[in-house]
């Protein structure tokens, strides 16, 4: 199959700048003891597990279905974790996670009965410090739910669990920062610390990223989990599937409204949503800092400020030119929706040796059932 030959959207996993990434977390693994599970909400493109499994310990979950995509097609340690479980969420996944986190104190003591003795149970703890770029994702915002705060921890309540978990990072790219929320952490928590079995401290730790030093971070979290004598997990997303994807696009119309815009077959809103909610503006490959050709790559759905981002070209865009939006896996894929009846992306993987393998398709029957099974007569 020729790339050329495929029709867009679609999204392109490339299989070795994944093992690169999954190198670089393996390299951590070794030198620091620490586990690493991926963190589901990211990522979950269970086509491409097989690459994954060899270099990370299990998954972390938000939702019951994720406890369960995780034990059947990844396997390894399962963690099941949520904001907010029913009684019937807890039951559902009980006999298959290895790991139970509980957001609150009031939950753990609700449902604690239906997993003792089943899984290792853990208590989410809201450490009070984090490093964020936004608000919206900052797990330590003014009132925040994520977890037990300092001052409102029942000691008694924590001497029956076997671990905690701290999840405080977004895209944290720089080390220092981190062992300094490490350094709060111990000293704020430190004498619970000492009686667990295990610690996860989340995900957002973006050690794939460019020049960041992996060494330094090893040391910091084999020191943290010597210690305080437990076994220490982070929950990678992002920095596993970051800057492997592409969503190809077509052009498909040409319009000038004070600024010329390129109207793509695909939209923000349905098929890469973190642009709209952090509006944070994607980037495409074929796009030159100083080209001369300014657009604006405007989405085809019907929301007016649905745009991808404004970029600038050496040359004039074509109707029919494909572009390729870059860094579209992570928070990407697990948000697809069927707003506007767009055509959804097909989800091919590369793999090393050059061979494209389709992983996923949509078609209109995919968009009708997602709506409604059955009608009203
Ligand atoms: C509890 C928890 N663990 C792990 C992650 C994964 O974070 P990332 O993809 O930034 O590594 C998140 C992200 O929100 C999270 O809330």
């Amino acid at each position: 199959m020729q790339k050329s030959d495929l029709k867009t959207p679609y999204f392109m996993i490339d299989e070795a700048k994944l093992i690169h990434n999954l190198e670089i977390a393996k390299r951590l693994k070794e030198l620091s003891g620490v586990k690493l599970v991926l963190a589901l909400k990211c990522f979950s493109t269970w086509g491409v597990f097989d690459i994954i499994k060899p270099y990370l310990d299990g998954t972390t979950s938000s939702g019951p279905f994720e406890v369960k995509l995780g034990y059947e097609t990844f396997g390894g340690e399962t963690h099941a974790y949520s904001v907010g479980y029913s009684e019937e969420d807890v039951k559902e996944v009980a006999d298959i996670c290895d790991k139970m986190i509980f957001n609150s104190q009031s939950q753990l003591k609700a449902y604690r009965h239906i997993i003792e003795g089943k899984a290792s149970i853990g208590l989410r703890l809201n450490p009070g410090v984090s490093y964020a770029g936004q608000d919206l994702a900052n797990p330590a915002r003014q009132f925040s739910r994520l977890g037990v705060q300092a001052d409102h921890i029942d000691p008694a309540v924590l001497e029956t669990v076997n671990g905690v978990m701290f999840h405080m990072n977004c895209e944290n790219k720089d080390v220092d920062a981190f062992t300094s929320l490490l350094d709060a952490i111990s000293e704020r928590f430190g004498s619970y610390l000492d009686n667990m079995e295990w610690v996860s401290l989340g995900g957002g730790v973006f050690f794939t990223w460019p020049g960041y030093d992996v060494e330094k971070l090893a040391a910091a979290l084999k020191a943290f989990s010597e210690r305080h004598g437990v076994q220490l997990y982070l929950e990678p997303g992002e920095a596993i599937i970051t800057k492997t994807t592409d969503l190809v696009v077509t052009v498909v119309d040409l319009v000038e409204n004070g600024m010329k815009t390129a109207i793509v077959d695909s939209a923000t809103e349905a098929h890469r949503l973190d642009t709209l909610i952090y509006n944070e503006p994607a980037s495409i490959m074929e796009a030159s800092e100083q080209g001369e050709h300014e657009y604006v790559i405007g989405s085809c759905s019907c929301l007016a400020g649905d745009q991808f981002c404004v970029a600038r070209f050496a040359e004039p865009l074509q109707i029919g030119q494909r572009l390729h939006i870059m860094d579209s896996a992570g928070y990407t894929m697990v948000k697809l929706n069927w707003f506007n009846g767009l055509r959804m992306p097909t989800v091919y993987c590369e793999r090393s040796n050059g061979e494209i393998q389709k992983l996923n398709e949509f078609g209109f029957e995919d968009f009708k059932r997602s709506l409604s099974q059955w009608s009203v007569y």
